[in-house]
């Protein structure tokens, strides 16, 4: 083995993996506190072709790397198929996700004994802050929709496309 390649197995990589339609605080809190605990983070929306979003893959791509610019161990990409098979092509070995509430544990563990029996890949859950416990894509839509204040849930950029979009619609 190379001295090059025993540092590169020493790289301790996690994914992020979600829908993000749109990223909203508690995913960027998520995310932050991962780029602290890994060397490199990967964000990876997933393509649902059968569930149409307010935003399509490619914008929320766009709007996930304008907010997590400043960290610069975080990599943002989109996959399609099983998240073990994103982990394996990129030698991933944790899934990072945030549980916001016991209602969350019930999937959220049935998702990682699947994708940990399925490859051996480890989910690891941190507690969202409670600040966000409430929040998710879903509602931020809602009430964005209907012309709620959304500002403290979400960052300025994701803000400003969801007003551009709901004001098109
Ligand atoms: O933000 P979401 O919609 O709660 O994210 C769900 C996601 C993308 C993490 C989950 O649906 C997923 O991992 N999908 C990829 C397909 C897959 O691997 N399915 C088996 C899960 S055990």
């Amino acid at each position: 083995m190379t001295g090059l390649e025993s540092e590169e197995t020493q790289v301790r990589r996690a994914v992020c993996p979600g829908s993000f339609d749109p990223i909203t605080n508690g995913h960027l809190d998520i995310i932050s506190r991962a780029s602290r605990l890994y060397d490199e983070v990967y964000v990876a929306v997933m393509i649902n072709k059968s569930k149409k979003g307010l935003f399509d893959v490619e914008e929320r791509l766009d709007l996930i790397r304008q907010v997590t610019a400043e960290y610069s161990n975080v990599r943002v990409e989109s996959f399609h198929g099983l998240l073990v098979d994103f982990c394996k092509q990129r030698d991933i070995p944790a899934i990072v996700k945030g549980l916001r509430a016991v209602s969350d544990f019930d999937y959220e563990l049935q998702m990682a004994q699947m994708n940990n029996g399925l490859s051996g890949v480890e989910t690891l859950f941190i507690p969202t802050n409670p600040t966000y416990s409430f929040l998710s894509s879903s509602l931020v839509k809602e009430v964005a929709a209907w012309g709620g204040d959304v500002s403290h849930l979400v960052p300025p950029q994701v803000l400003e496309a969801l007003v551009r979009r709901l004001r098109k619609d």
